[in-house]
């Protein structure tokens, strides 16, 4: 199983027996292990078991990842139940699930300022290779996690699922405790990680099914707890136990469409500056993001790249951050000449230019570009007119005509858009030129929908899209994800989804399934 850099080849036996997150309270520890801790470790008393909310691992590299959780062992009361005092945490990574091949360790001291939050980022892994992880503190131990490193060099083939949209209230997560199962690489969430709301103001159809813990989040406090209560779900714990991800956040991860430093509704801008500094540090508190990605004020460096050998560069965006303001108001709108303005950006000019430097620089097959919102042109009126969401990239037109023309005259190869936001799932072709239909392909954009968001949703499809905006070619509006299987020839991308969510237990299904070539861009019935 030592193939660094062998793609899928890697994977150990063990690959395809998926972890549970059954805490391992009481579970005793040998003194042989966890070895690399330091003799200064006081043992740390806790009010109850302190790994409640499960662990984590992410931005893997071709030789790290970083591992994550936190001690919360009341997680829904103030500071998850934890006194005001750094607690020393080990952690140990082995090749093997009963951890009797150590190869990395340490000691890190979870702190009250960051929640006693942990981001270990082990050294000197080997590439492309299956690892598990643990952690302990005070004699208590974790649940184990497994991760992979990226591959380096060569690589043949990769597998990984994108998700997003994931309302706590909406319906359960059956469709984690299904990805749980599948055989990935990676996971990659692509925002909407928590919502913001009280429990009342955006509720599913027919009701919902769970309650959040509080009301519409604004401090600090507030959004910890609500990250902290989304993190008890066992089936969200044990995809975050069973792969590595990469993640980005959306606007419900702060307040719904903000853009830039401007809130929703008429907050304040003080206050909405305040706000989203809390929210960027509960954020960065509670996922597998590196320390260098802690947020300094209420700034947060999230858009970065992944390298998986010569497969796949993960383009790992933020289109929220640097957004101007939402144009002619926001919402879908008719005759908005404002959405063409050249001063208008989603991404920012420094984002702008990391992006091209990134696909001109990559030297793998595909570029995923892994970001938020629709980026393929969509006439939302059926029939005579034309309306468009200013909130996706219809709403920043000159920023998506840069970013096409960037890609066809510098001869791009094997862009592939990977999107949430829409709670329904859509495949597109990126055209040249949305205003010719039969204008030059240039790359596919797969739009997944929702875990849970809107509830159970529905076997209707909307086909008058497809004769408004003939490159779009799907659309199915139940729950799920999407999983793609990449090699040098193809990407494979399998849509799957759950008839409910809003009781446990709904069987999984693949609705539909594309292809794109490799060197002859466009969206293939499977
Ligand atoms: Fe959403």
């Amino acid at each position: 199983m030592d193939k660094p850099g062998g793609g899928r080849q890697g994977h150990s036996l063990s690959r395809r027996k998926f972890l549970t997150v059954a805490g391992s309270a009481g579970v005793a520890v040998a003194a042989t292990q966890f070895p690399f801790a330091k003799a200064r470790s006081a043992p740390a008393r806790f009010t109850g078991y302190p790994f409640t909310l499960g662990v984590a691992s992410g931005d893997p590299t071709s030789d790290s990842v970083v591992l994550w959780t936190r001690l919360a062992p009341s997680p829904l009361a103030g500071n998850g139940g934890m006194p005001d005092k750094a607690i020393p945490v080990q952690w140990e990574v082995a090749k093997d699930e009963n951890f009797t091949q150590v190869v990395a360790g340490g000691e890190e001291l979870a702190t009250y300022g960051d929640a006693h939050s942990v981001h270990a980022e082990p050294q000197g892994l080997q590439a492309g290779f299956e690892y598990f992880y643990r952690f302990k503190a005070g004699g208590e131990i974790s649940p184990t996690g497994r991760t992979k490193t990226a591959p380096s060099g060569a690589t043949s083939a990769l597998a990984f699922a994108f998700a997003s949209c994931q309302q706590y209230e909406h319906g359960y997560y059956t469709a984690y405790k299904h990805m749980s199962q599948e055989d990935l690489d990676l996971v990659i969430h692509v925002g909407d990680y928590i919502y913001e709301y009280d429990s009342n103001s955006y509720t599913a159809s027919g009701g919902n099914v769970r309650a959040n813990s509080n009301h519409e989040i604004v401090n600090l406090a507030d959004y910890r707890e609500r990250h902290a209560q989304y993190k008890t779900d066992p089936d969200l714990q044990a995809a975050h136990a069973n792969f590595a991800w990469l993640v980005t956040f959306d606007d419900h991860e702060v307040d719904n469409n903000w853009a830039t430093d401007i809130p929703e509704e008429g907050m304040p801008l003080d206050i909405f500056a305040r706000r989203r500094r809390a929210a960027f540090k509960a954020y960065w508190e509670h996922m597998p993001l590196r320390k260098a990605a802690r947020p300094s004020g209420n700034a947060i460096q999230i858009f970065r790249s992944a390298q998986y050998g010569n497969l796949a560069t993960f383009h790992v965006m933020d289109t929220r951050q640097f957004r101007s303001d939402q144009a002619c108001g926001d919402g879908n709108r008719a005759g908005c000449d404002d959405r063409s303005n050249p001063a208008r950006t989603i991404t920012g000019a420094a984002q702008e230019q990391w992006l091209y430097d990134g696909l001109q620089q990559s030297p793998a097959k595909w570029q995923i570009l892994a970001q938020q919102v629709f980026m393929a042109q969509m006439d939302n009126t059926n029939g005579a007119g034309e309306s468009y969401n200013m909130d996706a990239w219809d709403g920043y037109k000159v920023s998506r005509d840069k970013l096409l023309d960037f890609i066809d005259t510098r001869g791009i190869a094997n862009p592939i858009v990977i999107t949430g936001d829409v709670h329904q799932n859509w495949a597109a072709n990126l055209l040249r030129d949305f205003r010719d239909a039969d204008s030059k392909i240039l790359g596919s954009e797969f739009v997944g929908t929702s875990i849970s968001t809107t509830g159970d949703g529905s076997d209707a499809q909307n086909t008058g899209a497809f004769t408004e905006n003939p490159w779009i070619k799907y659309n199915s509006q139940r729950r799920g994800y999407v999983r793609v299987a990449l090699d040098q020839q193809l990407c494979r991308t399998d849509y799957r989804t759950l008839q409910y969510v809003k009781r446990p237990g709904a069987p999984m299904t693949t609705h539909k399934s594309f292809v794109v070539e490799a060197g002859n861009p466009g969206l293939k019935d499977a």
